[in-house]
């Protein structure tokens, strides 16, 4: 540690999955992080900040093939490439100290290493796994923390999963991790403490399947060839070899580990509060002293997901409204530890609101109204008169304790309050003591002088301040207040810019931006390249009778089993529970639009009374409903609480 830090202080983002482009609401968690290890250098500490990409598991493997690239080729381009992780971090001016990719040689060696002593110590061991695996998530559920059969983190379907596996004695580090949840400050925001000791730890806490044989991309298990170690086991121990652990490419271990604080994501909590530090008793590590578990960026109130093609590009928003806007409007908005729903609305109302009204204004005015009245430098002869400045001077001298207290505890979104309210006393000072009518006699010229002191040693201050959040407008103002000091202590003093303070005029920090306009071109934006042509629509047919229409029998059927027919491109064969004790076996055309394992479990329609007919010498007794359109087709599919059996009417 260098002699004049204050101390050392390590914090991580999650390590991202190059599984697609990052959207806002990643950039969201890694601009919080690098706020804070912006705020902690600014303190005085000797930060490492730590973020990467966690590069292995399945999906990456299939989103190779589907690409047909190597999965390595398929990461690269995303972390590496043109507009990927990487360059997105450079954009957003992520000030990281070091990016750790989970295919690095060093980590993946160390995972080897890390696995093989945990097994050693016995507390991993060999069974077989059964249970239920969600793909996307990459995590293993037993039949009790499935909600509604379907994944607790992401709502979407499980598969069944059975093999040869190695297992983490989880198990016996129930009651040491429920201690540490409920009697220390380990994980934050409290809340999140109720949801994993009642959620996870309470229900009986079950051995962590810790190795796949179904892929192979993945850290081998070296002692056993054909297991890759479970993707968490090797994404988690990252924010350890990063730092040398298990390996000789770091050596930063005895400066930074125990980590101060590991920002993750809600959905993560899980693996970071309870498998991690498990994990971690069981190689005899110290924990980390904190998780801070924050909150969702939500799009019309539902979480950003590619599959659900609802995300945002953070590069479009940073273009057109820039770097430092965004950033501040993230953390300005939001409070860090709940969800929050963006907007392109709030984003450009804060833009016009915050920064080009309030504090926008208050630099351009101050310092133009500085050089107006004194050119160049204010004079060193300056009256302050108590009664008037009092409140502003006040308000501003203790605004770095107040500020401090709020980001101590990760409340951006307080710590921002806390200066905005400043900068709204000092615009109202303007108007107190109306500058341009003290200019108007010679001898009000050193009061006048002294209203634009304060005024301008108030935005040094706000502008320091903001430098976790804004670092390009910090280094602006500080710019424009003559390289004014911005450091810790200096920001703790009213009083220390110069009197003879020179200024330099400059453009409008931040133009407002035409709400309406804006929004019209952000839609353009986004609307597909070309328009789709819409399906013309279907014929209508001869009317018939209500008499004809009621011998139609629809029935409400469950997908029991579904397959591909041989030999057909365009046939799948279902057997459907119908209410009846006899399963029913239907035929229909859909392979082209469904596989066959997404349908089990489903609830159809079908009608029921269709005299039977054969099909690639198969029979189908019924036809399922579906909707028809130009080329695309789907099936009528009903809420799962529906009844077998239950009839159309
Ligand atoms: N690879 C794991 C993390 C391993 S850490 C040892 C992972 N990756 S992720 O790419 O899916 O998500 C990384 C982080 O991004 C998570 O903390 C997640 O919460 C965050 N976010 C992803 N979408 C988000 C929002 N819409 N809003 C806020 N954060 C979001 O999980």
């Amino acid at each position: 540690m260098c002699e004049k830090c204050k101390g050392n202080f390590y914090i991580t983002t999650p390590i991202y999955y190059p599984s697609d482009k990052l959207h806002i609401g990643h950039t969201y968690c890694t601009v919080a992080t690098d706020a804070m290890a912006r705020f902690k250098r600014l303190q005085g500490y000797n930060v490492m900040f730590l973020t990467g990409t966690d590069e292995h598991g399945q999906k990456i493997e299939d989103k190779a093939k589907e690409a047909g690239i190597t999965p390595k080729q398929f990461v690269d381009n995303i972390v590496e490439g043109p507009r990927g992780v990487k360059d997105l971090w450079k954009l957003m001016n992520i000030s990281n100290d070091r990016f750790i990719r989970t295919t690095d040689d060093y980590h993946v060696a160390a995972v080897q290493k890390i696995f093989k002593k945990m097994y050693e110590n016995g507390d991993i061991y060999k069974g077989t796994y059964k249970g239920k695996y969600c793909k996307p998530c990459e995590s293993f559920w037993t039949e009790s923390q499935l909600v509604d059969g379907k994944c607790p983190d992401c709502g979407r379907e499980v598969q069944d999963a059975e093999e040869e596996a190695y297992f983490f004695r989880l198990s016996k580090y129930a009651d040491r991790v429920q201690d540490l949840l409920e009697n220390t400050d380990f994980l934050e925001p409290r809340s999140r403490v109720n949801e994993m000791v009642n959620n996870f730890i309470k229900p009986g806490l079950e051995d962590l399947c810790v190795s796949r044989t179904s892929f192979s991309w993945g850290v081998p298990v070296d002692f056993d060839p054909g297991h890759v170690v479970y993707v968490w086991v090797d994404a988690l121990f990252n924010y350890m070899t990063a730092l040398g652990y298990m390996n000789d490419r770091h050596d930063d271990l005895k400066d930074f580990w125990p980590a101060d604080v590991h920002f993750v994501g809600k959905e993560i909590v899980r693996f970071h509060s309870i498998i991690w530090p498990a994990m971690l008793m069981s190689m005899g590590l110290p924990l980390p002293k904190k998780v801070f578990g924050h909150g969702w960026l939500l799009l019309d109130g539902g979480k950003m997901s590619k599959s659900k093609g609802n995300v945002v590009d953070p590069y479009v928003l940073a273009e057109r409204f820039g770097v430092d806007a965004l950033r501040f409007f993230l953390l300005r908005t939001f409070p860090f530890g709940s969800d929050g729903n963006f907007s392109n609305e709030a984003l450009i109302s804060t833009i016009n609101v915050d920064l080009a009204n309030d504090l926008g204004n208050l630099v351009s005015r101050t310092v133009a109204m500085a050089q107006k009245y004194f050119g160049e430098k204010l004079p060193a002869q300056q009256l302050a008169d108590e009664e008037k400045d009092a409140e502003l001077v006040s308000m501003a001298s203790g605004l770095r304790t107040r500020y401090e207290e709020q980001m101590e505890h990760y409340a951006f979104q307080n710590a921002l309050a806390e200066i905005f309210k400043v900068i709204s006393r000092a615009n109202k000072y303007i108007d107190e003591n109306a500058p341009w009518v003290l200019a108007k006699s010679e001898e009000n010229k050193p009061r006048l002088a002294r209203v634009l002191y304060n005024l301008l040693e108030t935005v040094r201050i706000c502008g320091g301040l903001l430098s976790p959040f804004m670092p390009a407008t910090s280094e602006e103002i500080a710019k424009r207040l003559g390289g004014a000091a911005m450091d810790w202590d200096s920001l703790g003093v009213f009083g220390t810019l110069p009197c003879e303070v020179a200024t330099v005029a400059g453009p409008a920090l931040f133009p407002r931006i035409d709400m309406d306009k804006e929004l019209a071109a952000l839609e353009e934006l986004t609307k597909p390249a070309v328009e789709e042509e819409e399906d013309p629509l279907p014929e209508p047919l001869p009317q018939i009778e209500f008499d004809t229409f009621e011998k139609v029998e629809m029935t409400v059927v469950k997908v029991l089993t579904c397959e591909a027919v041989k030999k057909s491109k365009k046939l799948l064969k279902f057997t459907l529970d119908d209410g009846t004790k006899e399963p029913r076996q239907i035929l229909s055309g859909i392979a082209a639009y469904y596989k066959p394992e997404e349908l089990v479990g489903k609830t159809l329609v079908a009608v029921t009374n269709l005299a039977p007919r054969k099909m690639m010498g198969q029979e189908s007794c019924g036809m399922l409903l579906s909707a028809e359109r130009g080329d695309k087709l789907q099936l009528v599919m009903l809420n799962d609480s529906v009844p077998a059996g239950s009839r159309l009417v």
